[in-house]
């Protein structure tokens, strides 16, 4: 569909092709404690974020000393964890022994536009280690594990827990903004019309369709927590005026009228009939001639993917109910919401299915 996220599906592809040959001439049982090891990299990063360091390096190389100062930490350990962050690509020591970012240590920072910090804070929650320890127990019921781990569903969760919903936010934000133009691009938006994000976050990807054509007009629903960011978001992008948000629920009919609606990573949170409900109410709302476009990753059970099997597994983890689906899965819910598929536009990692009222 795009260079960026083609390069994401074949960057993928090839780094899993290149661990492949290069496991080769190892022993099983040493790639096992090389695979149990990613856990213990993947804290590395953690910590690297948490601590501040790719802000602090931002500027240029420091000796540890000199970065322990900076980030209030302690010298000694600190080199340790940079040593390990090295191996991982994240840093590199000069004969001074300065360290100082690589791209993905440069990667790591906090930027007006996320980053993938939010998204390495969000893996760092508790709530999301947590329901990831019950995969066992996901896989022998087959049922959701996040409320067992949590003691609430995720989105009660991050109701109760404003900073977390925020960071969770900032994480979908991110992610958004990083193949939203791409996204925006794979749909023709008819001019004038007013198209509609539902669960649409703070209003990410609308900003990435409104950008198309300063014709078009947004509205925007989603719960209390994104909706009160919004105004923020959309007023630094420009939209004050051309989006008009609502607290919304999905599950209830919505109140809004839109030629198009937009459904991006919201039905792979639910079950089947959670699904359908949600669906039941944006074809309430849609009007004669009306489309809904979904972003989704989807599921081929026909083509290997380098990213979407582990997608899916954290939906099984972390969501009450939810999955990747098939094309044909699609076709299903919305024949139990009244509407039919008129168009798929397969993507490296998002596709767009195309529906309007059967
Ligand atoms: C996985 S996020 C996707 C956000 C956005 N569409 C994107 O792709 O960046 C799911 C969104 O659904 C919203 N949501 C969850 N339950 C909702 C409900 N009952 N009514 C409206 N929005 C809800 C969440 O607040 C969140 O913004």
């Amino acid at each position: 569909m795009n260079l960026p996220l083609l390069a994401v599906k074949t960057g993928a592809a090839l780094s899993r092709l290149l661990h492949t040959v290069a496991d080769a001439p190892v022993p099983p049982e040493m790639r096992v404690l090389l695979t149990l090891n990613r856990a213990y990299e993947a804290e590395v990063l953690i910590a690297l974020v948490r601590l501040g360091i790719p802000g602090a390096l931002a500027d240029g190389a420091l000796t540890p000393p000199d970065l322990a100062e900076r980030i209030d930490a302690d010298g000694a350990a600190l080199l340790r964890l940079l040593r390990v962050a090295e191996s991982i690509g994240a840093v590199r020591h000069d004969a001074a022994g300065r360290y100082r970012l690589t791209a993905m240590g440069d990667a790591l920072r906090d930027t007006e536009t996320g980053g993938v910090a939010p998204f390495v804070r969000y893996s760092h929650a508790t709530s999301t280690r947590r329901a990831w320890t019950r995969l066992t127990e996901a896989v022998a019921s087959g049922l959701p594990q996040f409320e067992a781990a949590n003691g609430s569903t995720s989105w009660q969760w991050f109701a109760d827990h404003p900073d977390e919903e925020k960071n969770f936010a900032a994480t979908m934000r991110a992610v958004c903004d990083y193949n939203g133009p791409a996204l925006a691009a794979a749909y023709p938006w008819r001019a004038r019309s007013t198209v509609c994000d539902v669960g649409g976050g703070v209003g990410t990807l609308l900003s990435h369709v409104l950008a198309r054509d300063p014709s078009l007009r947004g509205e925007l629903v989603d719960q209390a927590g994104p909706i009160a960011e919004s105004a923020d978001f959309l007023a630094a992008r420009g939209l004050t005026g051309r989006v008009h948000a609502t607290v919304g629920d999905f599950f209830t009919p919505l109140t809004v009228s839109a030629d198009v609606f937009l459904l991006k990573d919201v039905l792979h949170d639910w079950d089947d009939d959670r699904a359908t409900t949600i669906l039941r109410s944006v074809r309430a709302a849609m009007q004669a001639g009306g489309r809904l476009v979904l972003f989704e990753v989807l599921q081929n059970p026909e083509r290997a993917h380098p990213l979407v099997p582990l997608v899916d597994l954290t939906m099984l983890v972390h969501t009450d109910g939810g999955r990747q689906r098939t094309v044909a899965e699609f076709d299903g819910l919305f024949a139990a919401a009244g509407l039919r598929r008129v168009s798929v536009r397969e993507g490296q990692v998002h596709s767009l299915i195309e529906a309007a009222a059967a």
